[in-house]
């Protein structure tokens, strides 16, 4: 008997693989984290393994509780195979159920530039659209910090369009945007091929 939950499937991106993150990857994470740029636009610290672990505690709570899914990005070998950790993908709920998500993403520092992000935020796009129908998801909202480019390129080339400017608010000092993609209904995606 298969009783694999749908938001079991894991997204599929060109390249990449991404699956749920686990307790291997502390050290990945750590290392990751050393990053001064990847610092200032994440907010939970990362300077130990203990404080991976507690990390990685929080998106195990996350994903069985329904609020947050978020996949470690690993570059694809030529045979399909896992290799090194290059990015972190989540998916937001503020409750399951609920319209509307976000999406959170970064990069390591040495895999920058080459599309990760974006091919990661489109799989867990489609992912989402995909697995959370059922339940009522229509809409998934990007956020970003007002002066980080990089992020907002990234939303562009992810087909999330830009909606609002989003004004300062603690602990984030200046104002951001907000991108946003919703869900095409069958016919809407038919009418748009
Ligand atoms: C924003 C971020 C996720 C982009 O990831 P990425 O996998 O490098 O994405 P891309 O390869 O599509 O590059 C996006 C933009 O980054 C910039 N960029 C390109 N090469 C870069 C490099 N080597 N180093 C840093 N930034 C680079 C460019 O502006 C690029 O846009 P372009 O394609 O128009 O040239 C990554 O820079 C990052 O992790 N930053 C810190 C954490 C963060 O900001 N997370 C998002 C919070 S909202």
């Amino acid at each position: 008997m298969n009783d694999r939950r749908p938001e079991d499937r894991h997204p599929t991106a060109e390249g990449l693989l991404l699956r749920p993150f686990e307790d291997a990857d502390a050290p990945a994470l750590v290392e990751a984290y050393r990053d001064e740029t990847l610092r200032r636009f994440t907010r939970r610290p990362m300077a130990d393994v203990e404080q991976a672990a507690r990390w990685l505690a929080l998106q195990y709570e996350g994903r069985a509780a329904g609020t947050r899914y978020s996949f470690a990005v690993l570059e694809a070998g030529e045979a399909g195979e896992a290799g090194e950790l290059v990015g972190n993908v989540a998916l937001k709920r503020g409750a399951p159920g609920g319209e509307t998500a976000e999406v959170g993403y970064w990069t390591a520092a040495p895999a920058r530039g080459r599309g990760v992000a974006p091919r990661a935020v489109e799989a867990l796009t489609a992912w989402a659209f995909d697995v959370f129908a059922h339940d009522g998801l229509i809409r998934i909202d990007l956020l970003h910090e007002g002066d980080n480019a990089a992020s907002c390129r990234v939303a562009e080339k992810s087909g999330y369009a830009f909606t609002e400017i989003v004004p300062a608010f603690p602990p984030y000092p200046l104002d951001g945007h907000r991108h946003s993609r919703k869900r095409l209904d069958a016919a809407e995606r038919h009418r748009s091929e």
